[in-house]
């Protein structure tokens, strides 16, 4: 493994909850004002549990922490339950009390939205600390195979692979809305600290790739080779192949 990532394997579930919350209070700790964006999905689900859990009366990180979205649908309307804000509302942003949040407008114009958001992240950004959860076909957010490095907020067609993998969440393939806004990799790559969360054995292979793998436009996830101070939590069966 390259030495500029710092890997942590935990055993079950619960330590690799406990040692993303630890970690990510931990650059809080050490951040003023700092601007954070964090991934949907099933991987961190058990890391916001923590959070809540553990270090809701924490008020000195949340007050400051400015949220801004990794990425979302488009086209959808603005309280649809199914939005990768609604999700995060739930799970983190509302339980925690954050409430300085940059979001993407699912339901505006995307060309438009995609301008509006990227000169508010030269306002705001770049950003401090960008959790971050893996593809299993190596994308990050809905940064899919082919995107460019230097790519900027834009408009993506979701790669077959991820319409399959969020059908889970809408019923049906065909009801997975087809595009979406995301932060680009440029963005992502001008964060001061990454933290990457991953689970399971279906994600060893593109782990190990994304990690130890050529880096290459194929495997999104790979850009993460290019920096430093990047900190990836797994669990052993995503880690098996390291
Ligand atoms: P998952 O999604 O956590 O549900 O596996 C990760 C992703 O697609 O980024």
């Amino acid at each position: 493994m390259s030495p500029s990532f710092a890997l942590l394997v935990a055993d079950d579930p619960a330590c690799f909850a406990d040692a993303a919350a630890r970690k990510f209070i931990e650059l809080l700790e050490a951040s003023d004002r700092p601007l954070v964006t964090l991934p949907t999905g099933l991987t961190p689900q058990g890391f916001y549990r923590a959070l809540v859990m553990n270090y809701a009366d924490r008020r000195d990180c949340w007050e400051g922490l400015r949220f801004i979205a990794l990425d979302e649908y488009c086209g959808l309307p603005a309280n649809d339950d199914r939005l990768f804000s609604s999700w995060l509302k739930r799970a983190v942003l509302d339980p925690l009390c954050i409430r300085n949040r940059y979001l993407f407008d699912s339901a505006a114009d995307p060309e438009q939205e995609i301008v509006r958001m990227q000169s508010l992240l030269e306002k705001v950004g770049p950003i401090d600390i960008a959790v971050l959860g893996l593809g299993a076909n190596g994308h990050i957010a809905f940064n899919e195979p082919g995107t460019v490095f230097s790519s900027s907020i834009h408009v993506a067609d979701l790669a077959p692979d991820t319409i399959k993998a969020n059908a889970r969440y809408w019923g049906r393939e065909d009801l997975v809305p087809p595009k979406g806004m995301t932060l680009g990799l440029s963005d992502l790559s001008g964060a001061r600290h990454t933290i990457l969360l991953v689970t399971g054995s279906s994600k060893a292979d593109v782990l190990k790739k994304a990690l130890q793998g050529p880096v290459t436009t194929a495997v999104p996830a790979s850009y993460l080779q290019k920096l430093t101070n990047v900190t990836v939590i797994a669990d052993h069966a995503a880690a098996e192949l390291l």
